[in-house]
């Protein structure tokens, strides 16, 4: 059988997108490099003193894994000297990262969050790296202004993710479907094995961290039971699943359908999930590959970011699943109604 490359993928759409240049595809390579490296230290990980956290909080509050620090350390460092970057955002820093004048720039902005699920990497289970490219605004130089990094999602270029799971897995859309790549390990190339990825309409999963039910409103919590009790299509029940690294719950999502649900909850009033490096990479997947991506009330590609590190609530995965959560909550809003 003959093997695609993701290199010779990427040549062959950059010839159909009136969008892709060289430097694009020059982003994409160093980024698809940064991830193989990252992914094989991650293979080490028990065997190298990476394990367990810095002893740091970081802007979001959390615990800093060690390897949360190497990702982020791996592709700041790459990708600043890649060419094609006027400025970064990661998960992991507060500030927004401009490309210094040392190095050369380009138009392109790229936001991502290093390492998704890093509370999972002590008990071995799926991380990934998620990441979101924007174009700068046109018309503008000089040092690049925060206004001109809170794009709505609407505005990716290209998004995806690559998933350190039993193999590495690269999933990427440049806005011409969604593919994915397997990582041969052997020959350190990512082959195509997943091309032109569809959601199905309908799933038979939802998932979603029932711990905070207690937190949860009225609404929300109807819109689980909506998933406790609905059929599926063939008249079965939904089944529950949850890894608790969202790229690996929205992989299977993707993959099988049915539905990843992160809501707000009175602990977390904006929702958990960074609007930026992690919800608007997920919903241009989602709907590029004919599923959905909603805050509750509309779509997540649509909401204009109003600082780097915005939050949101988050259900996404199959058209139809995601389209009942929504009629759901317009029904409670207009039951609020006088
Ligand atoms: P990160 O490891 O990048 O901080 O992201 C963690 C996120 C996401 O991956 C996951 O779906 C969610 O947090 C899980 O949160 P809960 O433990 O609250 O369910
Ligand atoms: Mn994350
Ligand atoms: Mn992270």
């Amino acid at each position: 059988m003959a093997e695609v490359t993701v290199t010779e993928h990427l040549l062959l759409h950059q010839k159909k997108s009136p969008h892709a240049t060289g430097q694009f595809t020059g982003l994409l390579y160093d980024l698809i490099l940064s991830g193989k490296i990252i992914s094989r230290r991650i293979n080490k990980a028990g065997l190298l003193d990476i394990l367990g956290g810095t002893g740091e909080i970081n802007v979001q509050g959390e615990n800093v894994q060690k390897l949360d620090d190497l990702a982020n350390h791996i592709l700041t460092w790459r990708m600043e000297r890649c060419g094609a970057l006027c400025a970064m955002s990661s998960e992991e820093n507060a500030e927004l990262i401009r490309i210094r004048p040392e190095f050369p720039s380009g138009e392109y902005i790229l936001v991502f969050d290093p390492l998704d699920g890093s509370s999972n990497i002590d008990v071995n289970i799926n991380v990934g790296t998620i990441f979101s490219i924007l174009r700068r605004p046109q018309g503008h130089a000089g040092e690049i202004r925060l206004e001109e990094v809170l794009q709505p999602g609407a505005n990716q270029i290209g998004a995806g993710y690559m998933l350190y799971g039993p193999s590495t897995m690269l999933v990427f859309s440049t806005g011409q479907g969604v593919h994915g790549f397997t990582l041969d390990p052997g020959v350190g190339e990512f082959l195509l094995s997943h091309p032109d990825m569809r959601i199905p309409r309908q799933g038979r999963i939802y998932s979603v961290n029932e711990g905070n039910r207690r937190n949860w409103s009225e609404a929300t919590r109807e819109v689980v039971d909506w998933f406790h009790t609905c059929p599926t299509k063939d008249g079965g029940s939904y089944s529950s699943r949850y890894v608790g690294a969202l790229v690996a719950d929205f992989h299977r999502t993707l993959i099988n359908g049915g539905i990843y649900m992160y809501p707000a909850d009175a602990a977390k009033p904006q929702g958990k999930l960074r609007l930026m490096c992690e919800a608007a990479p997920l919903a241009f997947l989602a709907e590029q590959a004919g599923g959905r991506a909603s805050d509750g009330m509309g779509r997540i590609l649509e909401r204009k970011p109003d600082h780097l590190h915005a939050r949101t609530p988050l259900f996404i995965g199959s058209a139809d699943d995601v389209e009942a959560v929504e009629g759901i909550y317009a029904r409670f809003k207009n039951d609020q109604l006088p």
